[in-house]
């Protein structure tokens, strides 16, 4: 097995199940009653902003009563060793990963903790509840900001650069993700048609389980810390 320099981590809700954040397509599935349509596109928002503000709002809030697991923590700590490059692309929206320590880190969906304007275009932090219609920070508008999230129908953020990454990587690893939404669905076979050796951590196969050259099934909380020390260690997969 070839060396390894140039790693990129996908992470999906499965790495945030044990800390407490439900999963977008488990049992207990996110939406809370609601269609994917009613809340998480833009034209639920255009059709019913107050609903949409609300069920954000709502996620928001559930933040403040959440931690990093040991899977986040095992990932902050490689991010914080390993000497190569290392791209840790979430689609998660919330903010585990940070608070663990992670830094080499992008939010491709988006994050909770974030408001776009749609008077100025500025992005700006944002804790409280959107659906009172707080000012822009930037240019002061009132009832003018919208979450910072990808909606289905959107362009998820910093493509080009994760596409770079990919093509660089000598291993790709996804971790707690269903493997049902794209692109992200995707990057493993761009990582492997690049030449990189690919590994999937998930509880259940993912969608895509057959594209992956090692699946290993099981709590994110247990999988993700044996591997970064296995690789720390030997600096392979
Ligand atoms: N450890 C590891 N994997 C787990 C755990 C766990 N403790 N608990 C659940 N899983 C797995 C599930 O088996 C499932 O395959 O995590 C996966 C979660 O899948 P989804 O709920 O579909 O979440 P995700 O893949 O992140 O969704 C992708 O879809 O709705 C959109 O934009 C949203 O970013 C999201 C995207």
């Amino acid at each position: 097995m070839k060396d390894i320099q140039n790693i990129v981590i996908l992470t999906g809700a499965g790495i945030s199940a044990e800390s407490g954040v439900a999963t977008f397509r488990g049992p207990d599935g996110l939406w809370e009653g609601h269609r994917v349509e009613d809340v998480a596109t833009p034209e639920a928002f255009a059709r019913n902003s107050e609903l949409v503000q609300n069920f954000y709002d709502q996620r928001r809030a559930r933040l403040k009563t959440v931690h990093p697991n040991a899977a986040h923590k095992a990932l902050a700590k490689l991010d914080a060793k390993w000497p190569g490059e290392l791209l840790l692309v979430t689609q998660n929206v919330d903010d585990l990963h940070d608070r663990a320590g992670s830094t080499r880190l992008l939010h491709m969906h988006g994050e909770l903790n974030s408001a776009w304007c749609l008077a100025c275009d500025a992005r700006s932090p944002f804790e409280g509840e959107m659906a009172e219609g707080p000012a822009c920070p930037h240019c002061h508008q009132p009832g003018r900001l919208r979450p910072d999230i990808v909606w289905f129908g959107e362009m998820p953020y910093q493509m080009e650069r994760i596409e770079r990454a990919l093509s660089r990587c000598d291993l790709f690893v996804s971790i707690g993700t269903s493997g049902a939404v794209y692109p992200a669905a995707g990057f493993v076979q761009t990582a492997r048609y690049n030449g990189a050796r690919t590994l999937e951590m998930n509880l259940d196969p993912s969608e895509g389980s057959f594209h992956f050259h090692e699946s290993r099934m099981g709590r994110a909380g247990d999988l993700v810390p044996d591997w970064v020390e296995e690789v720390l260690s030997h600096g392979l997969c």
